[in-house]
């Protein structure tokens, strides 16, 4: 309750209380006279700082005695103790808290007065801490006040601030700036830049060249939908683009040996917690050079920055499944789908998922015969009650696996009973005997094509649920990261119907093909031939580096023959006048380009995953909302009749 009247207060429209300083809280003066001059000058000359906290807390014994200067924000509403003294807690721009304390009247009055979030500077002598109090226990010191300046008024109601930067998430989020001054953010923004800086010197150590490459693109067919950008030219629009994907490859036909670019990427999808409608990506493409050249750069890249900035390493999996530090492994689509259900496994789980073939066949539907089955061993131990999540039906799309737990000894055997429906039998013996199941374990079972399109499939989602479910279970000991490489992906994909969406089974139309990674990525060598006869049966050389279960990166071997690759956007995918959308690229290709391979980097999912967010927003400075706003600027916005006239649109 208290939380949604913070909310509500702090959410008031911007100058909606006009008036004095002091009488305006939760939004900003708006009043269009100049201040008097001894009320704004002195802001401008102030005592730079000499110290900040962390330099004072790595030798606290040293600075005893010493006169600082620190420079920040008041984090805590200042405490009268007794009479004529008084605490504060000083945030410094490092997002380190100390505390100043005071008994000169004048700055005690000061201080009484000064609400949190205003900006100081502050004098005194460093001390030994005096009063303590239970939030700020970890404060070994305070600084004896021989000045303090207010450098800006904050006019944010206090306790309500500091209600929210108790539930940092729930702050409004058209105060951005005033979340982002919580350490936790400075921290975030500050990973992601030594991040960036990583990627610079370990690309530019091997001989990577940094290029921009326009942000005002072309529409063109890639996956997502565009964001489109109206000119004042009658009928001719921009696209911003979903990643430099063609300029990367146009720049290989230029002669560029080795490409990379911190490149910001546009596409107007459904948001979620690892999607953002611009995001960035660490973009490269090497010439002269094939899926294993990138794959390798990309692990030093990639090792390197989890090295300098989160003091961890990247495991992989040994040939056993044990977990081990070395190159990633790889995984083709097909074992990863058989053995986890879905193309970006959880490897820090040690689930798998057990493929009854030829002992047991699917019946219910002939496109789905293979049954599988994945166990929670123990999953009772010291829980009254299973996760109900893992048995909701709105988690699954329409399929939910059966799921049957096994609570008393004729349920080892008995729980074949719960799957008649769905499975025909043939060797109960042998699969007790493969399962071994114990009393206290649970076991789920579904079926999923031969070659699945369905992914995560039914089963993929329940092992999904049952590792958020139960975190600290089924694990490899110690281990904080595990990455692979999954390739060998189909090239293509069948359409999707739509009203896919609502039936249990998905339905695709086989004679219309999508492309699983873009149309610019070669098939395997050995199919070839297929991609005239038999697309659907074509692999591509594909590759997903896949780290705790999020596809961080995403690359190929690109198709470096204007013939091929006209062939598959006019024979396969049915582009409309493939001339007109990627002329460019195909004449490029045609001019002797070098045959060429590339990969990127969600940039955002690797800086969240180094902070140990799930969500991108969290190291993204100015993040859209779900439904893609953002409401510290208030974009999108409306244009005006006139301004639209000139770009030749009407509203319709
Ligand atoms: P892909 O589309 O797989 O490949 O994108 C590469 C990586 O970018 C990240 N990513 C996103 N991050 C945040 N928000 C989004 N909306 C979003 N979409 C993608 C993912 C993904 O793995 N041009 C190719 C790369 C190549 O072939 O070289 C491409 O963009 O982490």
């Amino acid at each position: 309750m208290l939380k949604f009247a913070v909310k509500r207060c702090l959410k008031r429209p911007v100058g909606a209380h006009g008036g004095a300083r002091g009488g305006v809280r939760g939004g900003v003066r708006h009043v269009s006279q100049l201040p008097p001059r001894d009320e704004v000058i002195p802001k401008f000359s102030f005592q730079k700082h000499t110290h900040t906290v962390s330099a004072i807390d790595s030798d606290v014994a040293s600075h005893f005695g010493q006169e600082v200067s620190l420079s920040g924000w008041i984090d805590k509403k200042p405490k009268k103790m007794g009479k004529n003294i008084v605490f504060a807690t000083l945030r410094d721009f490092e997002g380190n808290f100390t505390q100043i304390v005071s008994k000169d009247p004048s700055i005690v009055s000061l201080i009484e007065s000064a609400n949190v979030e205003d900006c100081v500077t502050v004098t005194g002598v460093v001390e030994q801490r005096r009063a303590r109090n239970a939030e700020d226990k970890d404060i070994r010191w305070d600084v004896n006040l021989r000045e303090y300046q207010t450098l800006n008024h904050s006019d944010v109601l206090t306790a309500q601030l500091e209600s929210l930067k108790a539930t940092p998430n729930d702050f409004p989020q058209q105060y951005r700036y005033l979340q982002l001054r919580i350490p936790f953010y400075q921290q975030a923004l500050k990973k992601r830049s030594q991040a960036a800086t990583v990627v610079r010197s370990e690309l530019a150590e091997m001989g990577f060249t940094e290029i921009e490459t326009p942000l005002l693109f072309k529409s063109t067919p890639e996956g997502a939908r565009e964001f489109l950008v109206p000119t004042r030219r009658k009928d001719q629009f921009y696209a911003l683009p979903q990643s430099p994907q063609q300029f990367k490859q146009l720049l290989m036909a230029s002669g560029v040996k080795n490409y990379f670019q911190i490149a910001r990427c546009f596409r107007d999808e459904d948001l979620r917690a690892d999607r953002q409608p611009e995001f960035t990506q660490v973009d490269l493409e090497m010439s002269f050079a094939d899926a294993a050249d990138v794959q390798r750069t990309v692990e030093r890249v990639v090792k390197r920055i989890w090295k300098e900035v989160a003091q961890k390493d990247i495991y992989t999996l040994d040939s056993t499944g044990q977990a081990e530090l070395g190159p990633f492994v790889h995984l083709s689509y097909d074992q990863v789908l058989s053995q986890y259900g879905i193309d970006k496994p959880d490897l820090r789980s040690t689930l798998k998922f057990h493929n009854l073939e030829g002992l047991a066949t699917a019946v219910e539907n002939a496109e789905y015969p293979v049954f599988e089955v994945c166990v929670l061993p123990g999953a009772f131990e010291g829980k009254a009650k299973l996760p109900k999540k893992l048995f909701d039906d709105s988690e699954y799309r329409n399929r939910k696996p059966i799921i049957v737990p096994i609570k008393t000894e004729d349920d080892r055997t008995k729980w074949v009973e719960k799957f008649q429906s769905m499975v025909k039998f043939h060797d109960l013996g042998k699969i007790n005997e493969l399962l071994n199941l114990q009393v206290g374990d649970v076991i789920a079972g579904s079926t999923r094509s031969k070659l699945s399109y369905e992914n995560p499939t039914p089963l993929g989602r329940f092992r999904q649920l049952a590792i958020s479910e139960f975190p600290d279970r089924w694990r490899h000991d110690g281990v904080d990261f595990v990455g692979a490489w999954v390739e060998d992906f189909p090239l293509f994909n069948p359409h999707e119907l739509p009203e896919a969406e609502k039936v249990d089974y998905p339905r695709y139309d086989y004679t219309k093909f999508v492309s699983t990674h873009h149309p610019f990525t070669m098939a395997k060598p050995e199919d070839y031939e297929r991609l005239d006869s038999a697309p659907l049966s074509v692999k591509g050389e594909h590759y997903d580096l896949v780290v705790n279960g999020v596809e961080l990166g995403g690359g190929s071997r690109r198709v470096h023959d204007s013939q091929v690759q006209r062939f598959i956007l006019d024979e396969i995918l049915k582009v409309p006048n493939p001339d007109r959308l990627f002329g460019h690229l195909l004449k490029a290709l045609s001019m002797g380009c070098p045959p060429h391979a590339g990969l990127a980097l969600g940039f955002d999912r690797l800086c969240a995953m180094l902070i140990g967010s799930s969500s991108i927003r969290d190291v993204v400075a100015f993040p859209k909302t779900q439904n893609g706003t953002d409401p510290v600027v208030e974009s999108p916005s409306t244009i005006s009749d006139e301004v639209l006239k000139e770009y030749h649109i009407k509203k319709v």
